[in-house]
């Protein structure tokens, strides 16, 4: 572990207040938001000393929301994954979801696959889209595979069976709220948390500078004295 931001993690908050606030629905925003997961990823996969970005895109308790709201979700959602397969493809960008994808529908299970199966020979940043996910089912569905194995428990060993075996460096959350609601929150024990009011479509590769900027002056004790 390093002052390198290794893994980037972000909560987007945001896109149904900024939408409302020009009088617009809130799938307006969520469109808007696709195109700032474009951005941000293009610009992590230029930065070398960034191997993984993981993004919030699907929670849970997502499914709580208006139907058609979490259609318009699921729609773009497939459709952002089929239209960004050449960025992914030219950024040299891995596409790795995590969650618990069983809940989405075939067709979609089936594009996320195909994404993930042809950007898997991509050397460079590792783009995560949290789907379906939630930390403390993805800890639950650990703990399920593992109640049945003979090995001893242990911190790797949780660590390589839960969806993301890798340490958060930086977790951002846009938006304004100060929370994790629920996210990577094993992988989060000493990540930097860095709050913005900043709405997710008004996030910009300026904004995420400063931020890292910020998180390399931080001195990270993990618990130690220096
Ligand atoms: C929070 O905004 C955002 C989400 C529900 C998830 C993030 C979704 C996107 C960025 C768009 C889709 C992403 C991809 C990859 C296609 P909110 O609706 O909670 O905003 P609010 O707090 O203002 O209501």
């Amino acid at each position: 572990m390093s002052n390198n931001p290794s893994h980037i993690a972000i909560i987007m908050d945001g896109n149904g207040r900024w939408a409302q606030a020009q009088g617009k629905n809130r799938t307006y925003g969520h469109e808007k938001g696709s195109e700032v997961v474009r951005t941000i990823t293009t610009y992590c996969a230029k930065n070398p000393e960034i191997d993984r970005l993981t993004l919030y895109a699907f929670s849970t308790e997502n499914w709580k929301r208006p139907k058609l709201e979490v259609e318009f979700l699921m729609k773009l959602l497939q459709k952002y994954l089929k239209q960004e397969l050449p960025t992914y493809l030219d950024g040299n960008i891995r596409f790795q979801p995590i969650g618990d994808l069983s809940a989405f529908s075939d067709s979609l299970q089936n594009t996320i696959r195909e994404v993930q199966e042809a950007t898997q020979h991509c050397t460079g940043l590792i783009q995560s889209l949290a789907l379906n996910y939630g930390g403390r089912d993805e800890i639950i569905r650990a703990a399920v595979a593992l109640q049945a194995s003979q090995t001893p428990i242990s911190l790797d060993l949780i660590s390589q069976t839960l969806d993301c075996a890798i340490d958060v460096d930086l977790l951002i959350r846009t938006g304004g709220d100060h929370r994790l609601s629920n996210f990577m929150l094993w992988q989060s024990a000493y990540a930097e948390l860095f709050f913005t009011d900043t709405l997710w479509p008004e996030f910009t590769t300026d904004e995420l500078d400063q931020i890292i900027h910020k998180f390399k002056k931080v001195e990270r004790r993990f618990g130690g004295l220096n």
